[in-house]
């Protein structure tokens, strides 16, 4: 049977967020949905990203609250679990924070989904970074099937796993129609630095590399590459993260993992030099020491399921995805300085932005 979103009610949980809220517009502009209803609770996100339309609600709580759970329609079609505790330092800096907003959410919304009879699809936002093996030398692309190991460097990424294992065992033992979504490192507009709430570490401003290096970059500052900038990672611009979490609801198999991926290893040092090729950054790159909690190395996925599955492929290059994120960045600096601003007692070196 041929799925659609047509006429169908959609929940987007973590929809405020980068990822989501870009999921959210690409649903209204192409895919007629009745409704697309919005739970967030702005802990890593702005409320100014869930789009204004007429068939947008949008409730601002945490899926782990039951009072929130209870507002869910029972005759939602599809789900997308896309909430998290942003990111691996914040959750290596409050692992219980990270439980509540990145395990037991998981567990309470699957544990609510299963009763509801007219589900399609549930896509779950899994990490790569969970799975792929840790190391610097050369990296063999990250299959669906790779073995996972027991001990990881973060609460996060144990989260992430426990979320795929909750939404399996919810998908055997109650037929919930489960779906993951195995992301690698997503970057393109919409991504506001210092979005939602203090959470204890610098990382709240500085979420990731791409965002950051674009900031610093116009600012004329060298960019910081960490242990030289040799680690590599898969960049997947987020329109095209969008459309194949689409992919996942229209034709993934429950109880199946899929990549979104583009297959392309990019160094971190390759990045940096991209990103001051488009804003002219004169400073060039600085380089600085490993994290020392960072093992993650070099890492990239694979493709193939998703492309021979879903017939989804990654369609945007490196090089344009950056170009029109130094655009968006650039046309956005206003709203974002306002939100780093937010958190200037907590880390004072954003004064100088604002
Ligand atoms: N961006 C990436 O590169 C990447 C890589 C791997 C996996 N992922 C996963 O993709 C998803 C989206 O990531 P993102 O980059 O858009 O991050 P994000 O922080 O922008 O989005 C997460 C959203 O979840 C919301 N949230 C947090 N706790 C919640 C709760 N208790 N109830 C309801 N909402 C809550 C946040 O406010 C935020 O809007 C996450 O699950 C993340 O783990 C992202």
């Amino acid at each position: 049977m041929d799925l659609s979103f047509v006429n169908q009610k959609v929940l987007v949980v973590g929809g405020a967020g980068f990822v989501g809220s870009n999921l959210c517009k690409l649903l209204l502009k192409d895919y007629e949905p009745a409704e697309v209803l919005v739970i967030d609770n702005l802990l890593s996100a702005e409320s100014c990203n869930v789009p204004i339309d007429d068939r947008v609600n949008f409730i601002c709580g945490s899926i782990s609250d039951d009072k929130v759970l209870d507002k869910i329609p029972d005759d939602i079609n599809y789900v997308f679990h896309l909430a998290c505790y942003h990111g691996n330092q914040s959750s290596i800096e409050d692992p219980l924070a990270d439980h509540e907003n990145n395990t037991l959410t998981s567990l309470k919304l699957f544990n609510r989904l299963y009763r509801y009879s007219g589900i399609k699809k549930v896509v779950y936002a899994a990490a790569g970074c969970a799975v792929a093996e840790k190391t610097y030398d050369t990296a063999s692309a990250t299959a669906e099937d790779a073995p996972v190991s027991l001990f990881h460097d973060s609460p996060y990424s144990i989260s992430k796993l426990i979320g795929e294992m909750y939404g399996n065992y919810f998908f055997k033992l109650h037929k919930l129609p489960f779906v993951k979504a195995r992301f690698q490192n997503v970057y393109g507009p919409g991504e506001i630095l210092g979005a939602g709430l203090w959470r204890g570490t610098r990382h709240t401003v500085w979420r990731n590399v791409t965002p950051t290096f674009i900031w610093k970059s116009l600012h004329n500052e060298a960019l910081p590459l960490d242990n030289g900038g040799i680690a590599t990672r898969d960049f997947i611009y987020v329109e095209d993260m969008a459309r194949g979490l689409i992919a996942c609801a229209l034709k993934g198999d429950p109880g199946e993992t899929y990549n979104l991926a583009t297959g392309v290893e990019t160094s971190i040092w390759d990045l940096a030099n991209t990103i001051n090729s488009y804003t002219g950054n004169e400073a060039g790159i600085s380089v600085e020491k490993p994290r020392d909690w960072d093992n993650s190395g070099k890492r990239f996925g694979t493709t193939e399921k998703s492309e021979a599955q879903l017939g989804f492929r990654a369609q945007v290059s490196i090089q344009d995805g950056i170009k029109a994120t130094v655009e968006w960045t650039r046309n956005n600096q206003e709203k974002i300085a306002s939100t780093m601003e937010k958190h200037v007692h907590f880390l004072p070196e954003v004064t100088k932005y604002l």
